[in-house]
């Protein structure tokens, strides 16, 4: 076996993130790093049973191993949207136990279901049954109040035991009450020893991490505890950061384009997708504004990919005058 292939799947991944990860910025995150694991945004059962298919699933080929995450309860709804993933293509299903909205909550689904483990563990069943792909699940520490080891220790006991083999778990409870989904990832604390007990708990799990991580010292630190990192926020804020985790945590080749280079290939993507689906750029350069973040220029460049003035402006005329530095003429 190589080394590349010895690391697990879910080693360093970019989190699920509602309107955020869409496949535009999975292809950016792809084209940074080959060796991420990258999570869809959550897309609910409901969305694609009565929905557009297409529009919730389709996804380039270029953004494997990419992972669909699902919202739902009905194990046999869960089944059905797992076995669309994985005629879609998708690597892995991932069941949101995790999100805190009140949205979500009346759907009874999102982290209220960390209360119902013996529901979700059903879901478990139910698309396992359905697909050959790992499905894996997201889940929270806890619940307003309910900050005992034992509450999420027994939830991914039971969850485990109908075949999930792999939790991913953002260190911090949900407040299902009083919070706005945004609090709900900052307020209430972070408690990464939980998450490193899980692991010592139930060594033959794979026990994924998430929750505040934003460096790679920190990442090194938990690959030491844990199996997995997985990096929201700041990934999608600073992405360059994605071009040193190939070579740092999985042993491959350093990373070589410029960020010029990179850029170049969005444009390039972006015109490609004007037409093959109508695409805006505008659609696609939202996701990438943090890609010069900490350098000279970067303000220009933002505001220029950000300028709604530019609208109707070439993908490639917007490029030329965001790397055009208003002082050099
Ligand atoms: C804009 C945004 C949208 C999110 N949407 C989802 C989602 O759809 N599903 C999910 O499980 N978590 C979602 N999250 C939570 C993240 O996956 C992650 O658990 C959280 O941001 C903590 O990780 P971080 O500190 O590295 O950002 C979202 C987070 C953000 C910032």
């Amino acid at each position: 076996m190589t080394a590349a292939a010895s690391h697990s799947p879910w080693r360093l991944s970019v989190a699920p993130m509602l309107d955020w990860s869409d496949r535009h910025c999975r292809y950016l995150h792809r084209l940074l790093s080959r060796r991420a694991l990258l999570y869809t945004e959550m897309v609910t059962t409901g969305a694609l049973l009565h929905g557009d298919v297409a529009r919730h699933l389709r996804f380039n080929v270029e953004e494997h191993p990419v992972a669909l995450q699902l919202g739902g309860s009905e194990p046999v709804d869960l089944a059905r949207a797992a076995r669309l993933g994985q005629d879609w293509g998708y690597d892995e299903i991932n069941l949101n136990c995790g999100c805190p909205s009140e949205r979500v909550q009346r759907g009874a689904f999102g982290a209220c279901l960390m209360r119902e483990p013996n529901l979700v563990a059903d879901g478990v069943r139910a698309m396992r049954d359905a697909v050959d792909i790992p499905v894996t699940v997201k889940h929270r520490i806890g619940i307003d109040q309910e900050e005992s080891y034992a509450f999420v220790r027994d939830f991914v006991g039971t969850v485990a035991e109908a075949g999930c083999g792999v939790f991913i778990v953002h260190a911090r409870n949900a407040w299902l009450k009083g919070l706005s989904p945004k609090e709900n990832r900052d307020i209430p604390p972070l408690r990464y020893g939980v998450v490193a007990r899980l692991k010592q708990d139930f060594p033959h799990l794979t026990i994924a991490i998430n929750g505040g991580i934003r460096d790679s010292a920190t990442v090194a630190e938990q690959l030491a505890r844990v199996d997995g990192v997985m990096v929201g926020r700041e990934a999608y804020h600073n992405p360059w950061w994605l071009t040193r985790w190939d070579a740092q945590f999985f042993g491959a080749a350093p990373f070589t384009l410029t960020h010029q280079e990179v850029e170049a290939q969005m444009v390039a993507y972006m015109q490609r997708e004007a037409a093959a689906h109508g695409t805006h750029w505008y659609a696609i350069a939202r996701h990438m504004l943090g890609l010069r973040h900490g350098l000279p220029g970067a303000r220009h460049w933002r505001q220029t990919w950000s300028n709604h003035r530019l609208k109707d402006f070439s993908a490639q005329e917007v490029s030329q005058i965001a790397n055009t530095r208003p002082d050099a003429s």
